[in-house]
């Protein structure tokens, strides 16, 4: 399945995926890493959602779609582009997205409730063309393809947390997304576990390095950090 080995593109420090040398290899791993505490976790947002209209959780804050957004629209990404959102969550980004004139919009999720919840965020906003799917981004068979930009928030976070195989759930992760994407497809994560150096690491073989969004800074100890890195990439052979 790996593709063959390829230049760095850019991104530098590239490490064998075979081999699997990555310095973030030794996080530690959090239930926040498996499908039952997502399943839980919008079983309860879908019914507060229907209780009184709470879309629930949005991850990193409503800044965290706007600066992605903002870039979206300076590269001219064009409204009928083929945009997918990696474990979609209640939804939310979706519905920005859309707002802001993209229709061709596809969420998907590992994660039932999820699924349900964004459905219903959507129907409550009036968007009813846009594709909401149940099916784990590193398990789905091929079926994903042909997108001409792949969001993550969030989700390459929880999928390295999972505590049975988070090894190799980030190669399989790399692995669907490099085949998800089409030529000069436009990858855009945000992430609150990688610093911007692993991240670069991560997504080196068959990316290649487009730009940083600035996020909030923290300063502390006389050191200056972020605590979220949004980094856009693009899809190369
Ligand atoms: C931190 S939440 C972020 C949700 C959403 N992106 C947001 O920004 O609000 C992580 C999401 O990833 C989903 N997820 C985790 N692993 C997944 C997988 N293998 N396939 C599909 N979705 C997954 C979870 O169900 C959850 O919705």
């Amino acid at each position: 399945m790996a593709e063959p080995r390829q230049d760095s593109h850019g991104c530098g420090n590239c490490s064998d995926l075979e081999e699997d040398k990555y310095s973030d290899d030794d996080f530690e791993t959090s239930k926040l890493g498996t499908k039952e505490y997502w399943e839980e976790a919008y079983q309860k947002e879908l019914e507060t959602f229907k209780d009184i209209g709470d879309v629930g959780e949005i991850w990193f804050g409503e800044e965290s779609m706007n600066r992605v957004l903002r870039w979206m629209q300076k590269a001219k990404i064009p409204e009928d582009a083929a945009i997918l959102d990696i474990g979609t969550g209640n939804g939310a980004f979706l519905v920005e997205l859309a707002k802001h004139g993209y229709r061709n919009l596809t969420g998907i999720d590992y994660s039932p409730a999820s699924v349900e919840l964004a459905r219903n965020v959507l129907q409550a906003e009036g968007l009813t063309d846009v594709t909401v799917k149940e099916t784990d981004f590193l398990n789905c068979g091929g079926e994903l393809a042909g997108f001409d930009v792949c969001i993550d928030k969030g989700t390459f976070d929880a999928i390295s947390l999972n505590p049975d195989d988070n090894k190799e759930g980030k190669k399989l992760y790399v692995h669907t997304l490099r085949d998800a994407l089409k030529d000069s497809g436009i990858f855009a994560i945000t992430s609150c576990n990688w610093t911007k150096e692993q991240l670069l690491e991560r997504f080196c073989e068959g990316f290649e390095f487009v730009q940083e969004l600035p996020t909030p800074s923290f300063q502390f100890g006389g050191r200056i950090g972020n605590s979220v890195a949004a980094l856009i990439f693009k899809r190369v052979r």
